[in-house]
């Protein structure tokens, strides 16, 4: 979370381009956080800056108002761990002269104690960041050289940071550096302006040639020059590759919200997600050139996979299907707790780390500690480029497209199909017969004309939305595939309207939960499991019996679950239990984004959140 970004202009582009570049850049990363906002620069040997509380618009606003011109700038967009909403907490943060300004996106862990010393020696704080720390520390260690200060203060700094400093007296350099934070540098082979992002988004629109800065790397960037640093200060080569952009995906085009036109786009990303990946003739999932060798899964005892919020869900899911299906025992862990539960990963263990983003600290963390142990990480990934990708034994991309909003739709679905197909291919290289797997394929294919049937009924979900709408509390009830698919409905719903909103398996209801229905919680029943259908009924039933009303999801023409129920939203009838997830989860995303819009939330950027979440 936080954006970090910075330019330096090249030819052709005049101090009010710089500003304009630094906010454009900003809203591309406006995701990472929307807290606060803030530019500072260098106009003709003095430094200029500019903070906003709130989204990058009111920055915007203020820089306009301010008439605001940079020779070359650092911006930052916030998403606050330290501190509240405040200008004083915004980024970029000075030193006590305002001659040094940094921008930071991670955590410095031992602000307190560095915090201390500094305050010891007579040095004021303005802000209760832990970025503000370091802008103390730098300029403690200044002496004309920004580079040498910042080399020294990442010794003292524990925790993970990418940074961008600037200082008055150094007017055309920009010194960006990171460690275990995203940091990347664009440099346009045309104007040879250069541009130093937390993500590649905030280069769409432009074909820039890029480098990723690794951990402890440090970069000197002015004007038409990059210079690179290893962790002991030599200076390095690096490569520049070509950036393939997609303007496309970054358009609502004509859907009132990223979130809508997501949820609409999913037949077309499920195709993506699978197509050429799988063969009919065999009945087996290709899956490419895995760089993980063919015996690590044929050998695999036990697959541990690794994620947080959807991407957890999403393995969550996969866990039973892989056990179900290729016979694996499986767990899928929630990536900020397994670390800590000092876990026993042996070399058949086949490590899947799923992150839409692929920077999810947490994520990241719990990959770091199973390769430690010797663990081949297989990542599933959305964004090209991301940590996990490049730090995973091999990758498989969802090929979802950017996925903008912040509550998360269309990365989910793909990631099921991803994880369906690659269970297919455990199951098929032990012992399912072809036959069996051409059938799942067979159900596979079907599952993006299935969801375009989800989305022709959202007229009437967005009625039955208005009508739940003034619930405060839900419970999202499933068994088996429907448990982990009614927590991650839950999830939409509570991350977009601010309701309570539980998933829970619907037989442990009666062992304690069912305590709390009543008329005033609505129960939606997520009904896809064939097998555990009559249960699932049980279950209804004895929530209808305490007055809870219920809304189910059912496969079409059930009456005996209309007759239990207030409504029902049909579902397509002709899909696998492992599969029926995917058109499920679709519906329910379609009920909460209508929930939060009859309710006037904000929905592709919802309170307190942010689309990355870079710290633990
Ligand atoms: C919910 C949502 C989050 C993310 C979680 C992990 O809609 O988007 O729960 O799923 O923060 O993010 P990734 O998948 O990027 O690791």
């Amino acid at each position: 979370m936080c954006g970090i970004f910075g330019f330096i202009p090249g030819s052709n582009e005049t101090a009010s381009d710089v500003v304009d570049t630094c906010i454009k850049g900003l809203k591309q990363l406006e995701y990472r956080g929307y807290d606060s906002a803030g530019i500072a620069g260098i106009y003709k040997n003095e430094m200029q800056s500019c903070k906003s509380v709130g989204k990058i618009k009111s920055l915007q606003s203020a820089v306009e108002f301010e008439k605001l011109n940079l020779d070359m700038a650092i911006a930052h967009t916030r998403w606050a761990t330290h501190g509240g909403l405040t200008n004083e907490n915004a980024h970029p943060h000075f030193d006590e002269k305002t001659k040094l300004a940094v921008v930071h996106n991670g955590i410095i862990e031992n602000h307190f104690e560095l915090r201390k010393k500094l305050a010891a020696q007579d040095i004021k704080f303005y802000s209760e960041t832990d970025t503000e720390v370091v802008a103390k520390l730098v300029s403690l260690y200044y002496d004309g050289d920004l580079k040498a200060a910042v080399q020294r203060a990442a010794k003292d700094i524990k925790g993970s940071y990418a940074l961008a400093l600037i200082h008055q007296d150094q007017p055309n350099l920009i010194v960006a550096t990171a460690r275990d934070c995203p940091l990347v540098l664009g440099l346009d082979p045309q104007t040879k302006s250069i541009f130093i992002s937390s993500d590649t988004n905030a280069f769409l629109g432009r074909s820039l040639d890029v480098m990723f800065v690794k951990n402890e790397q440090l970069a000197c960037i002015t004007k038409h020059s990059i210079i690179l640093y290893d962790a002991q200060g030599n200076m390095m080569d690096y490569k520049l590759e070509a950036l393939g952009i997609d303007l496309h995906a970054i358009t609502k085009n004509g859907f009132e919200h990223f979130m809508l036109k997501e949820i609409f786009e999913q037949p077309m990303t499920i195709n993506r997600t699978i197509e050429g990946r799988f063969s009919e003739e065999f009945g087996t999932a290709q899956l490419g050139n895995l760089a993980i060798p063919t015996h690590v899964f044929q050998s695999a005892h036990h697959i541990l996979i690794l994620g947080c919020g959807t991407s957890w869900h999403a393995g969550h899911i996969a866990a039973s299907m892989l056990e179900s299906l290729a016979r694996i025992p499986t767990q899928a862990e929630i990536a900020s707790e397994f670390r800590y539960t000092n876990p026993i990963v042996s070399e058949n263990t086949l490590v899947i780390a799923i992150s839409q983003s692929g920077e999810t600290a947490d994520t990241l963390a719990a990959v770091r500690e199973v390769q430690a142990k010797g663990a081949k990480v297989l990542g599933i990934c959305n964004v090209k480029h991301s940590t996990l990708s490049r730090e995973s034994d091999s990758c498989i991309y969802l090929k979802a497209g950017p996925e903008i909003s912040v509550c998360s739709t269309k990365a989910f679905t793909s990631q099921l199909a991803l994880l369906s197909l690659l269970t297919l291919h455990l199951a098929r290289i032990r012992h399912m017969e072809k036959a069996q797997g051409q059938e799942f394929i067979r159900y596979l294919k079907k599952v993006p004309q299935l969801i375009e049937e989800v989305l022709n009924q959202a007229p009437k979900i967005e009625k039955l939305a208005k009508k739940y709408a003034k619930f405060e509390h839900f419970f999202f009830l499933g068994r088996q595939y429907m448990f982990p698919a009614s927590l991650e409905a839950a999830l939409k719903l509570k991350e977009i309207s601010y309701l309570n909103a539980t998933g829970y398996p619907a037989g442990e209801m009666k062992h304690g939960p069912i305590a709390l229905i009543s008329p005033d919680v609505a129960v939606i029943a997520m009904c896809g499991n064939k097998k555990t259908q009559d249960k699932m009924i049980s279950n209804m039933m004895e929530v209808k019996s305490r007055g809870g009303p219920i809304m189910a999801l059912a496969p079409e023409g059930n009456e005996e679950i209309a007759t239990i129920t207030e409504d029902v939203i049909w579902m397509p009838e002709d899909i696998c239990d492992e599969l029926a997830c995917i058109p499920y989860s679709v519906a329910a995303q379609l009920f909460s984004y209508y929930i939060a819009k009859e309710r006037n939330c904000e929905i592709d950027q919802p309170r307190n959140l942010a689309k990355s979440v870079t710290v633990e």
